[in-house]
């Protein structure tokens, strides 16, 4: 059974609270229940990882590809400008696994600092702007690929 890792950046921990006319009311609790149960319907183990550590973040990158998983990645802020992060997500296709940049919002409809993503350019894809509903299309869109 082929394993996805769902990392979580900073401050998506506060899901459910945090926002909620932006990002929901889901908690990441919630999150986690809710990805478990579209992994396992898509034949899928997933694990979920939340961290407001950029290292925390690139450490699990890099187990990530040493463990062969594929990766779906909502990395917030971090987003539109660690470096470190685009470079740890580069691993990934280099090593023939697919890695998907999630968002709850659409950022493109947001302020100009979040139109820029330097995680998109190393992607497999990008899913935007459905909520929690971004990671289950995510997932599946790894499915498909394996398939
Ligand atoms: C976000 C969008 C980012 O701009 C923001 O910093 C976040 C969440 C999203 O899921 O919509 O923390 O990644």
């Amino acid at each position: 059974m082929s394993t996805v890792l769902i990392l979580n950046g900073p401050n998506l921990g506060r899901l459910g609270s945090r926002e909620p006319e932006k990002y929901g009311t889901t908690t990441h609790d919630d999150l986690v229940a809710e990805a478990m149960q579209w992994g396992s319907d898509l034949g899928l183990e997933v694990v979920v990882r939340q961290s407001d550590s950029e290292t925390d973040l690139v450490h699990w990158l890099h187990e990530a590809v040493d463990s062969e998983w594929h990766v779906v990645i909502n990395p917030a802020a971090f987003t539109h400008y660690s470096y470190a992060l685009r470079d740890a997500c580069a691993l990934l296709p280099s090593a023939g696994l697919s890695i998907v940049e999630v968002h709850l919002t659409n950022p493109a409809t947001r302020e100009e600092f979040r139109h820029t993503s330097v995680i998109s350019g190393v992607a497999t894809g990008t899913i935007a702007g459905f909520g929690v509903d971004s990671y289950r299309l995510a997932l599946e869109a790894i499915s498909a690929r394996l398939h």
